[in-house]
């Protein structure tokens, strides 16, 4: 049998069981997800509030996995230490909530991290264009941010295609990833797209098992 490249998956602990988080995080350890996401909201840039770096500083004692962290967040440039300080090995702020966002990505950098982007839904890929090649990743929103548990947006699969298309031709080594009402269904379709790394959140989480769900969608 050929080996076959796994697609990469990062659980998003929002819709874990606050009440049971260890559990829920010792559940991921012992999956086959690669990071775990991490979605920090400050209800200014998203109209929810999320958790905080104490529980993240938690959160990184107990997880195995890299951490996977999504500030959405205005001004996220203001938080690069603590987001290092949780051990995150990876960093995606807003497109939207960036006014010097070419200095952003290299402060990151500088901290240690990897740098991600992250587009909102209404933005389209193309405003990457100069800086591509300075972009680890690029976290396509399939959902307005704010929430778990949303209705996928399907046109973001032509934004992905298009993003794909300018990464190859840039020949930049930038990763898709994709965030926002991903199950197997739409799963299948983003990976088809030219999606590197699919975030689940509902979908793991309220499985009635949730490894084989990760296990799932790493197959597709
Ligand atoms: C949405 C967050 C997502 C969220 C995804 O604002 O960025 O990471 O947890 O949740 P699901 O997978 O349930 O759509
Ligand atoms: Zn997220």
């Amino acid at each position: 049998m050929t080996d076959v490249k796994k697609t990469m998956v990062a659980p998003s602990i929002l819709s874990a069981d606050f009440g049971n988080l260890q559990r829920d995080i010792e559940m991921l350890n012992a999956s086959e997800a690669d990071w775990v996401h991490l979605d920090i909201m400050d209800g200014v840039f998203v109209p929810n509030i999320s958790f905080g770096f104490p529980v993240l500083e938690y959160v990184n004692k107990i997880s195995t996995k890299p951490l996977d962290a999504h500030l959405m967040i205005v001004d996220p440039a203001k938080f690069i230490p603590e987001v290092r300080n949780i051990g995150a090995h990876m960093m995606t702020v807003h497109y939207e909530a960036c006014t010097h966002l070419d200095r952003t990505i290299h402060q990151i950098k500088e901290a240690g991290m990897k740098a991600g982007v992250s587009l909102n839904p209404h933005t389209p890929e193309y405003l990457l264009e100069d800086i591509i090649n300075d972009i680890d990743m690029v976290l396509i929103m399939s959902v307005n941010p704010g929430y778990g548990n949303q209705k996928f947006i399907p046109y973001s699969l032509d934004k992905i295609r298009r993003l794909k298309e300018m990464i190859l031709r840039k020949n930049a080594n930038t990763l898709i990833q994709v965030d926002g009402g991903v199950n197997l269904e739409t799963g299948r379709q983003l990976v088809d797209a030219g999606t590197d790394i699919l975030v689940a959140g509902s979908f793991v989480f309220n499985s009635a098992d949730p490894m084989k769900t990760i296990s799932e969608l790493k197959d597709l």
